[in-house]
């Protein structure tokens, strides 16, 4: 049974290329969780964890060092790709202890709970500033208009660049994302995001080094001061963490916004209920992400030989965490597929868990509360206006490609 459910095709995460799979993925994860939910999937030779204990325990005990090093890449022929891969390697979602423990306290000087709460007031300002250029026409791209241009100026605030950068900031990080969330090879995907590192790299370095303007205040400047012990980022380091938690920031926002209000806009009961009870909002934020979440899966390697599910995973091989099968999985969560904004005790995977748990949880949190309270507060009759939607091909960081509704 084990061996036929490995090497049935129906069962790997690849048929989310299948664009019907991709706009639904719940039933392919559910037969995951039930028929193999510690699966080998042959196709992307890799392990595939789908449910919440497994998920768990790969976040928790997996290592987290899985880029190839440029030398790595050289030695096995493949040329052209190193310098994703110089940066890559000094990101610390790439990195294990003690080098990430080290990487993230340093961040973590620069990125602080008062940084996030000092922004509340310009982050409401944002919002509602990208609602009144639509409000008069009754009808918005929530992804075009709202969910995408709104991480990306907030963005620009907290780095501490200028705001008029944002659409270039978003469009990098939409490229960068694309490889991050992409497990399939795509030569025409390969060329973009080597253009679009280089050039990130080259941002960050002469906003670093502008003499003309100084740099802001902000998390760039903070990041280039950090020091720990005597300790700081060295520029390269700098430069990679901004470029991490830029895109890291980004598409899953736009994400959780877009793919949230599709939630609601789809059970217009709950709609109504988050729109007249503002006391849910923050539960709703963490149901939303828990049903829809905005990082799917990611990728780990087993760091030495061990047992789950009953199926000997061996030191070395490759492992596929799905969060978002996890936060669908019965025995963590009663009745997963039902929105509950008041759901006692919802601990999902959706910002990951352990060393590696979102670095930006506290501001995606507040964003996601003041870009759906505004969204509900301001614009009464918010309506679908699509019949069909499209999912982007970002099979790990899950959004659509627009969202078009009408209000008022
Ligand atoms: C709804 C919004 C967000 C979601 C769903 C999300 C999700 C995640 C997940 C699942 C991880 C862990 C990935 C792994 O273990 O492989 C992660 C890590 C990370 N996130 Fe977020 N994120 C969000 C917003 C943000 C924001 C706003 C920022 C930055 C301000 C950010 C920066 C980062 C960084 C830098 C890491 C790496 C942390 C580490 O490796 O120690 N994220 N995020």
């Amino acid at each position: 049974m084990a061996t036929q459910a490995a090497s049935d095709p129906s069962l790997s995460l690849y048929r989310l290329l299948d664009p019907a799979v991709l706009a639904d993925p719940y039933p392919l994860y559910k037969r995951l969780r039930e028929e193999d939910p510690v699966h080998w999937d042959p196709y992307l030779h890799c392990w595939v964890f789908t449910r919440y204990a497994d998920v768990h325990q790969v976040l928790h005990s997996f290592s987290a060092d899985r880029t190839p090093s440029p030398d790595q890449l050289r030695a096995l022929g493949i040329v052209g790709i190193e310098p994703i891969a110089e940066v890559m390697v000094r990101q610390m979602l790439f990195l294990d202890a003690p080098k990430h423990t080290h990487l993230r306290k340093l961040c973590s000087t620069a990125f602080t709970p008062r940084r996030v709460e000092l922004l509340e007031e310009r982050i409401e300002e944002i919002a509602n500033r990208l609602i009144d250029a639509v409000f008069a026409s009754g009808r918005m791209d929530v992804i075009g208009d709202f969910a995408a241009p709104f991480p990306s100026i907030v963005f620009a605030a907290l780095l501490g660049v200028p705001e008029e950068d944002h659409k270039q900031l978003k469009a990098w990080s939409a490229d960068f994302a694309e490889m991050l969330g992409n497990f399939q090879h795509n030569i025409d995907r390969v060329s973009r995001v080597l253009r679009s590192t280089a050039e990130m790299v080259a941002y960050f370095r002469r906003a670093i080094h502008e003499e003309e303007r100084p740099l802001a205040d902000g998390l760039l400047k903070s990041l280039v001061e950090a020091e720990v012990d005597g300790e700081r980022l060295s520029e390269d380091e700098v430069i990679a963490n901004a470029i991490v938690t830029m895109v890291g920031g980004q598409e899953t926002t736009t994400n959780l916004i877009g793919s949230g209000l599709l939630t609601l806009l789809r059970q217009p009961a709950k709609l109504a209920e988050l729109r007249d009870r503002p006391e849910v909002t923050a539960g709703a934020i963490e149901e939303l992400l828990r049903y829809e979440s905005p990082s799917q899966h990611t990728g780990r390697i087993c760091r030495e030989d061990v047992v789950i599910g009953g199926k000997p995973i061996r030191k070395g091989e490759a492992a596929m965490a799905v969060m978002a099968a996890g936060n669908r999985d019965p025995e963590r969560f009663p009745d997963p597929d039902a929105l509950d904004f008041e759901r006692k005790d919802n601990r999902h995977l959706a910002f990951g868990w352990a060393a590696h748990f979102c670095f930006g949880a506290p501001l995606a949190r507040m964003e996601g509360r003041i870009a759906f309270r505004a969204l509900l507060d301001r614009l009464p009759g918010l309506a679908l206006a699509a019949d069909k939607l499209e999912w982007r091909e970002n099979l790990g960081l899950r959004g659509l490609k627009a969202l078009p509704v009408r209000f008022g």
